[in-house]
């Protein structure tokens, strides 16, 4: 397959913004230099980094195709998860082929009452399907809003109901999956060792992208295509190590926070899933204090309105990753429209494209460092790639960083608090959250 994702460091560079305020080509060989031989590094790391085989089994994909195209046909389909079980979701429903004829999107990812009662008064259940997506199986939110779903198929639809309902989870035993196997309800398994936030490439995102139109083995495709690379020796074959080693050497320059700025509608929920990835992987101790950048999501041209005086102007402590893809140029803003818009006569397409590089020398013109993602195009296989990159990317990062890229323990006790909220247990957790309910507040009411 042709290279369809590309990064460029054209613009974060000292030779190209001058007077050392960009990165030194030497802080990028250094971080090569720490990383060795990736190839090597990731045949020893094994299970570790399971995330990375996910593209070179087609089973699951083939399992998601199947569903779908038995399951009842659709109008809407919900997907009840949050964080790594819905985030890639939104990516993928962001790039469904306007063509294909599918059911819309609804991500649950809350327990606000709102979205979840608006959904129950507007959609008819005789023609809604649902997946509860949990790697866990027992994520409050998740397990909060599915029985009020479920309930409301089943008494519309009775028995015929767990024909559209499907669950996405762990493997080890957990409560989602009891009750999947008790009611009938296709299963899909997230394998143990693949985490969360590494998790789009398993059922989590290909059971909704096979419901919605987008083809699973496309996303596998571009995956697979860019896992090749992920494990190149040298930067300039590396997509991965090229982001690794600009995050790094940002971060080394006093830059501690990391913006991604895509343009263009189909590749705006790149934003959240990229910051869930970077957040969650990358804050935690490290070897001299708490590590991590802060991951900022924002969009092109929308936050050139907004973000863009902060990092123009503001404290130069940011690294921005634009990400592009070539599209259709669409319609053209009428000729005869000279007396609104200087852009009378252009495609919008070109006016998208003309902003993203205004922004990107605004930058510059600052001394403020950018790096380019360009995607051949907002499809599958290169939402995949891009996936698939990033996440070896921030591994790469978190070894540079000197930190554990997987696990959350700062989530996870933010998990257990509000079990320990909502039901008193555990009772010492619940005891030390009383004290800090009961402290008095200063406020200024
Ligand atoms: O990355 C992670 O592991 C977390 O952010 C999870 O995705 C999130 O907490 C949801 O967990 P679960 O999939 O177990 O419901």
């Amino acid at each position: 397959m042709a290279t369809r994702l590309d990064v460029d460091l054209t613009h974060a560079l000292d030779r190209t913004l001058g007077d050392g305020r960009g990165l030194s080509l030497a802080a990028l060989e250094e971080a090569a230099t720490r990383l060795g031989d990736v190839a090597d590094w990731v045949a020893g790391e094994g299970e570790r980094l399971a995330f990375l085989d996910l593209p070179l089994d087609a089973g699951p994909a083939d399992a998601a195709v199947a569903w779908a195209a038995a399951a009842p046909e659709a109008r809407d389909l919900i997907l009840i998860g949050i964080g790594g079980s819905a985030l890639s979701a939104r990516v993928f429903d962001a790039i469904r082929p306007a063509e294909v004829a599918g059911p819309r999107l609804h991500v649950l990812d809350t327990v606000d009452p709102r979205p979840v009662q608006g959904l129950l008064r507007t959609l008819d259940p005789g023609t809604t399907c649902l997946i509860a997506a949990s790697k866990s199986g027992a994520t409050l939110e998740t397990l909060s809003v599915f029985p009020i779903l479920e309930a409301w198929l089943h008494a519309a639809r009775g028995a015929e109901a767990a024909r559209r309902i499907a669950v996405v989870c762990g493997v080890a035993a957990s409560p989602l999956r009891t009750r999947a196997h008790e009611r009938g309800y296709a299963v899909f398994d997230i394998p143990t060792a693949v985490g969360g936030r590494y998790s789009a490439l398993t059922p989590v995102g290909l059971l909704p992208a096979a419901c919605i139109g987008l083809d699973p083995r496309a996303l596998l495709a571009g995956a697979a295509a860019a896992r090749a690379r992920c494990v190149e020796p040298r930067v300039a074959d590396n997509p991965a190590l090229a982001l690794a080693a600009a995050h790094w050497a940002a971060e080394s320059s006093g830059r501690g926070a990391a913006v991604l700025m895509p343009y263009g509608e189909a590749l705006r929920p790149l934003g959240p899933w990229w910051a869930q990835l970077v957040g969650e992987s990358l804050g935690k101790p490290g070897p001299s204090g708490p590590a991590g950048v802060t991951a900022v999501a924002a969009s092109g041209p929308a936050d050139q309105h907004s973000l863009l005086q902060l990092l123009v102007e503001g404290p130069d402590d940011k690294l921005t990753v634009f990400v592009d893809a070539a599209g259709d140029a669409g319609p053209d803003v009428p000729a005869d429209a000279g007396d609104l818009t200087y852009a009378a006569g252009q495609a919008l397409g070109a006016v998208l494209a003309a902003e993203r590089d205004a922004t990107e020398f605004a930058l510059a013109q600052a001394g403020r460092p950018s790096v380019r993602v360009r995607l051949a195009a907002a499809d599958a296989e290169c939402v995949g790639a891009f996936l698939m990159t990033y996440e070896m990317a921030v591994v790469l990062w978190g070894r540079l960083l000197g930190v554990d890229p997987f696990g959350q323990p700062g989530v996870t006790l933010g998990k257990d608090a509000a079990r320990a909220v909502l039901t008193g247990e555990p009772a010492d957790l619940a005891a030390r959250l009383a004290r800090h309910r009961d402290t008095e507040r200063t406020s200024s009411s």
